[in-house]
């Protein structure tokens, strides 16, 4: 009996044992769902990482049983560390995988059919599921409020199950731009994220996996697929106060999350300094939410203020915009404040910003606490006119480099990513917070490659540079136009180095034949097995020096007009600096193919061909590294290489290229008003009849891959100082300049 009661009291010792374990695996879970314990523990998580959450919280670490309890406080304690499998990712590098679409899922929304889009369009995509190293769902996620209709898909988490690959997310990113609903708008995505990453907008501090999600701003269905778009002129506001020193226009609403800060605006309202629109038409019904009529009367009043004022001029007119919390954290307006180069002040105080894993953004914006709402406006009078340009220009930088279409927040995203799991390869802070950005390195790069953040730099600019000439033509006796293109190379002082591509079918000649270099030069043939047009521009490791004048075989140029040329280039490294140009222009008559190319000779320009140009070694790489569309169509008309050049240094610097002193040579006479293509001996690589037509063609199609034209129209030609001026030799640098002709 004794026995029996003895054991009975074990078991109902080990009852309650198991009832406290269960208790603990849902206290676990209920705190979850609670941001106030779990902002202690990722405040400590942050100073040490080693501790291990399990054996901390619970104190049952020692039992087996709280398998369950690991698994579900895991995926909200998800690190790159943890949850992530980057074994596929070390095996066939940084491949991003989609799941082949499904006719059951429904129809993609616009914004998840452009992120896809981009993602494809990007060098790591792949249809290759075992060499993924991220994987992406096609099914919609990225609207999971229930009364967005149509846009939510139903059962999620049930089409999640039927992923034989999903693995609780494990190496999954998802999408998200909306979640949560009505009434309070908590980040509820409606199915267990498990292991995946979340890049979502709106995110809170609560949410936020740091170093495992991604931070997403809002844009809108009208926000552009492709291509890098500049914001407003920042550089043109000056003075840089506008003619109000902050602004805002959007909903207010009546009740509910969201409503207490954008009610309390319209008390700024002054009408000059501060202009602050607020309407209650939100919704239907909106008139029901007034508790009586003053409200009402209120709501009439300030609606007739709201539609006097137009938007976008309001945000070009305002020094400072208000970007308060609406429903949700994040809103439409954090972007369209830094397109329209208005400071953002921003007003979510639990918001992570977009990408604040490596954009600083308190060097652009301002945040502000909700609740110090009323001591904001001395707050920014006090800000300085020298401190407002630059935070200015910084947040249009930032707007153009990681904003201004949807490919550019999706390149961001996978590159963030790619950083976590190939930190050795990542961009440093400083790249990340200038022009041209991270997104412009080729991951095999360092800043030092590049030709920008000079003052970065241990080392200045080589002051030597790389001869390579695209050979397709034998060289029959030392006549040849190659040969003394290579006599004028050697007597060029700053020429370090001559590799001659040799992309003929048939074999080079003899040694002999090629003019010995100088001491301290070097001269290399380097043979091309595939003759791809495209490998002229190729980052040959032989390539000694950061500067490559790219030539063709047929090119004449004199010792002075190279040495011009490179030093000139010295002062615009980040640009394509030669001689022979061409323009772009548009002719609107033709809606498809609007874009047109031409030879004539003009004051304007926008491209300088690669047949004789100094241009950084970094574009080299970039080159090869452009979308593999691109770059077949090249090689598929073994011509447009050039233009593609062009648009790519233009899109990445900003800038124009620069043309140099020419010689006559290069002059294409004609009087009709048509572009002519070019004809005559020295001109014919360049352009003959059947080439023309193709870089037409080359042109439309590469303005629709880019989505934008990034080429630059200019005037500005540089010539040695006293060029053409009459005065005596000896005073002239560069004398033999204004007399070279041919
Ligand atoms: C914590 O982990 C890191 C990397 O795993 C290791 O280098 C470091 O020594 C560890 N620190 C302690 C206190 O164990
Ligand atoms: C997919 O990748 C794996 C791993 O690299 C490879 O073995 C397989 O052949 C690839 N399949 C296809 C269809 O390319
Ligand atoms: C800016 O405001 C001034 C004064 O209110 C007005 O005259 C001007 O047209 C506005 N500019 C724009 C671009 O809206
Ligand atoms: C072409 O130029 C005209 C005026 O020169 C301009 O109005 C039009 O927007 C341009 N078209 C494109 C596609 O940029």
């Amino acid at each position: 009996m004794r026995c029996i009661k003895r054991y009975g009291l074990a078991c109902v010792a080990i009852f309650l044992l198991i009832l406290y374990i269960n208790h603990q695996a849902q206290y676990a879970l209920s705190n979850d769902e609670h941001g106030e314990n779990h902002r202690k523990r990722r405040s400590r998580d942050y100073n040490e990482p080693n501790i291990s959450y399990d054996d901390e919280e619970n104190g049952v670490g020692a039992f087996d049983e709280v398998e369950t309890v690991n698994r579900v406080l895991d995926s909200r304690q998800c690190r790159m560390e943890n949850c992530f499998n980057d074994a596929n990712c070390k095996k066939h590098g940084f491949k991003v995988y989609i799941y082949p679409r499904k006719e059951e899922y429904g129809t993609l929304s616009a914004n998840y059919l452009k992120i896809l889009n981009s993602i494809k369009r990007t060098p790591y995509y792949t249809e290759n599921i075992s060499e993924a190293c991220i994987k992406i769902l096609s099914v919609d996620s990225i609207d999971r409020d229930p009364l967005s209709k149509e846009r939510y898909v139903k059962n999620f988490a049930g089409r999640l199950s039927q992923i034989p690959t999903w693995n609780n997310g494990e190496n999954h990113l998802v999408f998200n731009l909306y979640s949560g609903t009505w009434p309070d708008y908590l980040e509820d995505l409606g199915f267990d994220l498990g292991h995946a990453m979340l890049a979502k907008a709106s995110i809170s501090y609560q949410k936020y996996r740091s170093g495992f999600d991604v931070s997403l701003p809002l844009w809108g269905e009208t926000h552009p697929a492709k291509g890098k778009h500049y914001a407003e002129s920042a550089i043109a506001k000056w003075p840089s106060f506008g003619a109000h020193l902050m602004s805002f226009k959007g909903k207010r609403y009546l009740n509910g999350i969201g409503s207490v800060t954008r009610n309390s605006l319209y008390h700024l309202h002054d009408g000059s300094r501060s202009v602050m629109l607020t309407t209650c038409r939100h919704g239907k019904d909106w008139e029901k939410l007034c508790p009586n009529r003053e409200c009402l009367d209120k709501c009439a009043a300030d609606n007739e203020e709201y539609d006097r004022w137009d938007y976008i001029s309001l945000l070009k007119n305002s020094t400072f915009c208000l970007v308060p919390r609406g429903r949700r954290l994040g809103s439409f307006r954090f972007i369209e404040t830094l397109q329209q180069a208005c400071v953002p002040v921003v007003l979510a105080d639990d918001w992570v910003l977009p990408f604040s894993e490596v954009i600083d953004w308190e060097r652009s914006t301002i945040n502000w606490d909700e609740k110090l709402l009323l001591e904001l406006g001395q707050h920014l009078e006090d800000v300085s006119p020298a401190n407002v340009l630059r935070m200015r220009q910084e947040g249009a930088n930032l707007y153009s480099t990681y904003f201004s279409s949807v490919d550019q927040i999706v390149k961001t995203t996978l590159e963030i990513i790619r950083q976590r799991i190939f930190p050795e390869a990542s961009a440093p802070q400083f790249v990340w917070n200038s022009t041209p950005g991270a997104l412009s390195l080729v991951p095999n790069l360092r800043p030092s490659n590049t030709p920008f953040y000079i003052e970065k730099k241990e080392h200045s600019l080589d002051t030597k540079f790389t001869a390579l000439i695209h050979t397709v033509q034998t060289v029959p006796s030392s006549a040849a136009p190659i040969i003394k293109l290579i006599k004028n190379l050697w007597k060029t002082e700053s020429c370090g180095q001559v590799i001659v591509l040799w992309a003929c079918e048939h074999p080079p000649p003899v040694d002999s034949r090629w003019p010995p270099p100088p001491k301290g030069k070097s001269f290399l043939l380097l043979r091309e097995d595939e003759l791809k047009v495209s490998n002229r521009l190729f980052p040959y490791d032989q390539i000694e020096y950061d500067a490559v004048l790219s030539l063709d075989n047929d090119v004449s140029l004199h010792p002075e007009e190279i040495a011009f040329a490179f030093s000139t280039w010295l002062s615009f490294p980040e640009r394509i600096v030669g001689f022979p140009s061409r323009r772009h222009y548009n002719r609107s008559s033709s809606k498809t193919t609007p874009w047109r190319y031409t030879s004539q000779w003009g004051n304007h320009y926008s491209i300088v061909l690669t047949g004789a140009a100094i241009i950084h070694k970094y574009y080299f790489h970039l080159f090869q590294s452009l979308p593999s569309t691109m770059l077949k169509k090249v090689n598929d008309y073994s011509n447009c290489e050039d233009i593609l050049m062009n648009f790519m240094v233009s899109d990445i610097s900003g800038q124009p290229p620069v043309k140099v002193t020419q010689k006559k040579q290069y002059m294409t006479k004609t009087d009709s008003t048509e572009p002519q293509p070019v004809v005559g001996k020295l001109a014919s690589r360049w352009e003959n009849n059947a080439h023309f037509t193709e870089r037409q063609q080359c042109m439309n199609f590469f303005v629709d891959e880019y989505g934008t034209v990034p080429l630059i129209d200019t005037e500005v030609r540089f010539d040695p100082l006293l060029f053409r001026d009459d005065v005596a030799r000896m005073r002239k640098k560069y004398p033999n300049v204004d007399t070279v002709e041919t």
